[in-house]
């Protein structure tokens, strides 16, 4: 077994500790097991790669309370700091994460299987979030550092904090969507309970020193072990002002339900999506199938912007499914660090066997596998099969395969597809191949109000981080982007006062002598 000697797994990593009220406190309770399914010999075994902590509800409502006690209802030293102070925490944590950068990467690659170029670029690209947040946050402050005045009275209008936030990323972008909660809900002044996704536990390991010794006292709260013992308790107390939340919506839907307090919980959620690819007479082949193959296949198919259903126009379809089929053959599978590497170990126990399931109920009811590999299997992965002609009784048609599984349709009428999506129960994104505008012009203005980003000649995806993601229906709750985070996560809160002689010289012994953290035309620059 060939693995380079920078990743090779030389000691197991113990996390054995958890952080709340500021410190991190040493765990002697159970422990779980953390497993690989790459192998380290040849004779396939799953690698142990260290154990983390078993929690139980009693720490979770530790952190509840250390998180409600910094939050202290908006009067804690966190929500009433001043920005720029906010600020300074968060860049000396990633001036610390960014040391972690080999051990965060490898982990990425031994834990969720994912490439070493596309887990160089999460952790990069989270790093850039972070930096883009606190320019942003910035901008927001300084477009804040003013009174507007309407009908005689004058608004400080800023945006504020909500209270207490319970984050959960998940497995597929352990760091990236989990930090792009976490980093602007912290930076607006809310408290935080994290809990790492079920996969990429590991990877949280370097950064939490780095989380203990950059905020003050209960801000970040980071926790391990099994959602529904931590979660639910902690969303049945009631004390939870927002569930952040990337995962799917039975998780969502079950912790919504046990917060008693429905009105008070805001919610920002990430969830399934079945984004469509349509592929148009006219569609230029050569572009489409390499922007098929990454949309369908980058990282095995487990994104949630991942393309997870195909459709081609009659006219192409025969020659799309020749073309597609021979080039999903070529690619080679293998480990995370393997030069050319496109497709890796899947990380969830009994994946294989659910996409196996996904093919045969396909080819029960008509459908074939049009790719010579497709369904070949090993210990750890199931090389991706075409699946055409696929129809609307197929459980791949209805479920959100998130792997290595391509269902294909044929259409006459371009309104079979656009049927099909305003039926779904998902509405994120889409891709449309083709190049007559006429055609484009009536569809691009359809599709928009049926998904959130229409993706023309392009794979879908989230990025730039900079652009709004967010989806309708049952695909999410909420808009992320590098804006549209901060927005999310607080709200806009304002000091009025009428303009007489009396409020005015208030407001100016205010201004003059700093001494609120509130009211200030300060420009931070
Ligand atoms: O899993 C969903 C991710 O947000 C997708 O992000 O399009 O950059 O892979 P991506």
């Amino acid at each position: 077994m060939d693995i380079p000697k920078a990743y090779k797994i030389d000691a197991l990593i113990h996390q054995n500790t958890y952080l709340v009220e500021g410190q991190l406190k040493h765990w002697n309770g159970e422990m779980s097991e953390v497993y690989s399914t790459i192998s380290s010999t040849s004779d396939y075994k799953p690698t142990h790669l260290g154990t983390v902590p078993n929690l139980s509800e009693k720490e979770a409502l530790e952190a509840l309370d250390s998180a409600c006690s910094a939050y202290a209802n908006g009067q804690g030293l966190w929500p009433t700091m001043k920005v720029e102070d906010r600020i300074a925490c968060m860049e000396k944590f990633v001036s610390q994460m960014k040391t972690k950068r080999d051990e965060v990467v490898k982990l990425l690659m031994w834990e969720i299987g994912k490439t070493l170029a596309d887990s160089q670029k999460e952790f990069d690209r989270t790093v850039d979030y972070i930096y883009d947040t606190i320019e942003e946050y910035k901008q927001i402050d300084r477009d804040s550092a003013k009174f507007e005045k309407y009908d005689g009275v004058y608004a400080h209008i800023r945006r504020g904090p909500l209270g207490v936030v319970l984050c959960l990323g998940p497995y597929n972008y352990p760091l990236n969507e989990t930090f792009c909660l976490l980093i602007p809900a912290l930076i607006m002044g809310n408290t935080a309970i994290f809990k790492p996704a079920k996969y990429g536990v590991l990877l949280i390991t370097p950064l939490m020193e780095a989380f203990e010794n950059s905020f003050p006292k209960g801000v970040v709260n980071v926790i391990f072990g099994r959602g529904r013992v931590l979660a639910t308790p902690i969303m049945a107390s009631g004390k939870i002002d927002m569930l952040a939340l990337i995962g799917n919506s039975t998780s969502a839907n079950a912790l919504q339900e046990s917060h008693p307090r429905k009105n008070r919980l805001r919610l920002v959620l990430g969830l399934e999506a079945k984004n469509p690819a349509i592929i148009l007479p006219d569609a230029d082949l050569d572009l489409t199938i390499t922007e098929c193959i990454s949309g369908t296949l980058s990282f095995n198919g487990q994104r949630c912007t991942a393309l997870k259903i195909i459709y081609a126009h009659e006219n192409v379809v025969e020659q799309f499914n020749k073309r597609f089929a021979k080039q999903v053959d070529t690619l080679q599978f293998g480990n995370p660090w393997d030069e050319g590497v496109k497709l890796t170990p899947l990380p969830e126990a009994g994946k294989t066997e659910y996409i196996q399931e996904l093919i045969d109920d396909a080819i029960q009811k008509g459908a074939k596998v049009i790719n010579e590999r497709g369904g070949e299997t090993y210990e750890n992965f199931i090389f991706p099969a075409v699946l055409y002609p696929v129809t609307k009784d197929m459980r791949v048609y209805k479920e959100e395969q998130f792997g290595p599984v391509i269902p294909i349709m044929a259409f006459k009428d371009i309104d079979q597809p656009l049927d099909d999506m305003a039926e779904s129960n998902y509405g994120q994104q889409v891709s449309v191949f083709g190049k007559d505008t006429k055609k484009l012009a009536p569809l691009i203005d359809t599709l928009v109000n049926l998904v959130c980003r229409v993706n023309l000649n392009s794979s879908c995806q989230r990025g730039p981080d900079v652009y709004p993601f967010t989806g309708r229906k049952d695909s999410a709750f909420s808009t992320l982007s590098v804006h549209d985070a901060l927005r999310s996560f607080s709200i806009r809160t304002f000091v009025a006062s009428k303009d007489n002689d009396y409020n005015n010289d208030i407001i100016k012994d205010l201004l003059d002598k700093k001494t609120s953290n509130f009211i200030s035309t300060d420009y931070i620059l």
